[in-house]
């Protein structure tokens, strides 16, 4: 069984390596977190107010929403919902288009669930023709991600259309949003014709709340339903149902990071082109590089900067791949000296 790697606890330095927004929440979350009160902290924290503030901001019926602490939690639930064996049923299978958010595959197997791996194509374009061969009468759930974690390429809508049209009665397509503010390409005006897609979010990306541990989950009551009965009851805490609202409220911040999100994948583009490194176009806040037989140079030189990368050289089509993060500029530029002095450097 694949166990998660999980990366080393490095908050000395740079980190650069798990595509949080290294800039930080905004100052509203910190003055909603502050005005906490004892007696809020001692009882079990009241969710309708983060769930309206959440779901107006997904555009979905609050009915339809459910908070998570961490769309982790909405992987695992899903898993948990969907992917048990039943005594003498069929081996529940999960699709996974390849290079994918390891944590599918994971909480496939950790439930009893089969994961069921796709190649990818060699540009990570997506390969539908190969998710729909792999989908069989035992399918329960299609895992896909938008835009795609480690790569960064979008998956295309129709595709998803396509996909949710041929999976077997009973099974879902879950649809990994949890980059959509870097992309702006989303299914949920989509879910009343598809009530068999699921679509999750999270907080931890570009409203920099990943310490906070909050995401959503939002589809047909139907589908939601074994997803729900596996969430515990209070498991998202006070300070995350304080934090919600206050940075939705603040959307300037979360508007200034996308800014420089775009700035720094520019900035590395650029910095790849002149080092001559093959990289993948990006809709989210990373950027796959393809550093080849340089990958441990690189990852070293920047490791003893307390610079921070993610090797994803072991992940399929990734040979010899690091992801970085791409978001606040100046932290980008810290990147990009590494990169270019031992690229640069005298073999
Ligand atoms: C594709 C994808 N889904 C989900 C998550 C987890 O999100 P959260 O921090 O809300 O648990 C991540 C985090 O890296 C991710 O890349």
């Amino acid at each position: 069984m694949s166990k998660y790697q999980k990366p080393a606890e490095l908050y000395d330095g740079l980190r650069l390596h798990q595509n949080e927004n290294t800039g930080g929440c905004s100052p509203k979350v910190i003055e909603a977190l502050a005005a906490l009160r004892a007696d809020q902290i001692g009882f079990y924290p009241p969710y309708e107010s983060a769930t309206r503030a959440c779901a107006e901001y997904l555009g979905v019926d609050p009915d339809r929403l459910s908070l998570l602490n961490g769309l982790d939690e909405g992987i695992m639930a899903t898993a948990v919902g969907y992917l048990r064996p039943s005594v003498g049923g069929p081996l529940p299978e999960a699709i996974i288009p390849d290079p994918a958010f390891e944590i599918f595959a994971i909480d496939t197997e950790v439930v009893g669930g089969a994961p069921v791996r796709v190649a990818p194509n060699p540009d990570f374009s997506f390969a539908l023709d190969r998710v729909l061969a792999a989908i069989t009468a035992n399918t329960r759930v299609v895992f896909l991600t938008s835009p795609n974690n480690p790569t960064g390429v979008t998956t295309p809508l129709d595709a998803i259309r396509t996909i949710a049209r041929n999976v077997p009665e009973g099974a879902i397509v879950f649809v990994d949003e949890a980059y959509f503010e870097f992309s702006g390409q989303t299914f949920i005006p989509e879910l009343p014709q598809f009530p068999n897609v699921v679509i999750g979010r999270t907080f931890s990306k570009a409203f920099g709340l990943a310490g906070l541990r909050i995401g959503a989950m939002t589809g047909h009551p139907d589908a939601l339903e074994p997803i729900r009965l596996a969430v515990p009851v209070y498991s998202v805490n006070i300070a995350a149902v304080a934090a919600v609202p206050a940075a939705l409220q603040d959307f300037a911040h979360v508007e200034n990071y996308l800014r420089q999100v775009e700035q720094s994948k520019a900035l590395l583009y650029a910095a790849c082109e002149r080092l001559g490194l093959k990289y993948w176009k990006s809709a989210a806040n990373f950027v796959l590089v393809r550093a080849g037989d340089r990958l441990e140079a690189v990852l070293s030189a920047a490791a003893a900067r307390k610079i921070y990368l993610r090797d994803r050289s072991t992940e399929p089509g990734c040979e010899g791949c690091l992801r970085v993060a791409a978001g606040v500029v100046e932290h980008t530029r810290r990147f990009i000296a590494v990169l270019e002095e031992v690229l640069c450097a005298a073999p």
